[in-house]
């Protein structure tokens, strides 16, 4: 898939996107809101463990944000199973470096919608750390509804968190 928007692209990985992985995920400030297994630091031995699972998956539901020369950040989605199989967790990142144009808002608008053309789905939601207001703010303003607040919803770097429950439906799904 790709996705076109200015100067960025939403695109598959490669396997040559390991040291751009490296460059911009090794940063406590991105990791400290992300699930654990999104490591800091973050070592070329992570990225080639995430690139090997992703570039397996069939259908493909994790891309790279990215411009022409290198990968700057990622996004993608989790389904559930069972009676969740429809429903898929959003998950998203962005180097430091290019925090503060708009890119995740974008991007994050853009996948959903290319999600829902392409993709069985019929829920997408995500659980923003209580306190990411950068993030509640990119959710926003890409068009998810706020859901409510999780209490104690995560545990992360020692603290709990609440956690805000952001989400969109297909239209027309109900
Ligand atoms: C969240 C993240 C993806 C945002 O990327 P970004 O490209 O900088 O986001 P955008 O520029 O599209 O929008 C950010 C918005 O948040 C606002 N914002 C940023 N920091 C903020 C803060 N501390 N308090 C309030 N608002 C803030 C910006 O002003 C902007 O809103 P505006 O356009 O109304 O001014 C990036 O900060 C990141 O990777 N964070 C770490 C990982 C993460 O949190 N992932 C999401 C997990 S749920």
């Amino acid at each position: 898939m790709r996705i076109e928007f200015g100067e960025y692209v939403i695109r598959d990985w490669v396997s040559e996107d390991a040291r751009s992985i490296v460059r911009y995920a090794n940063n406590r400030k991105v990791a400290m809101w992300l699930r654990d297994r999104f490591p800091a630091p973050y070592t070329a031995a992570d990225a080639n463990a995430f690139l090997s699972v992703v570039l397996r998956q069939d259908p493909r539901t994790v891309f790279a944000i990215a411009t022409e020369r290198e990968a700057i950040g990622g996004v993608g989605l989790e389904f559930g199973s069972d009676i969740h199989r429809f429903t898929a967790e959003l998950g998203y990142w962005l180097g430091e470096p290019f925090w503060g144009r708009g890119i995740a808002t974008d991007g994050v608008r853009l996948f959903t919608a290319w999600a829902f053309e392409h993709l069985e789905v019929h829920r997408i939601f995500a659980g923003v750390l209580d306190g990411n207001a950068a993030s509640a703010r990119v959710l926003e303003k890409a068009g998810f509804a706020r859901e409510g607040r999780l209490r104690a919803g995560a545990f992360k770097n020692g603290r709990v968190f609440d956690q805000l429950l952001y989400a969109q439906v297909k239209e027309g799904i109900v």
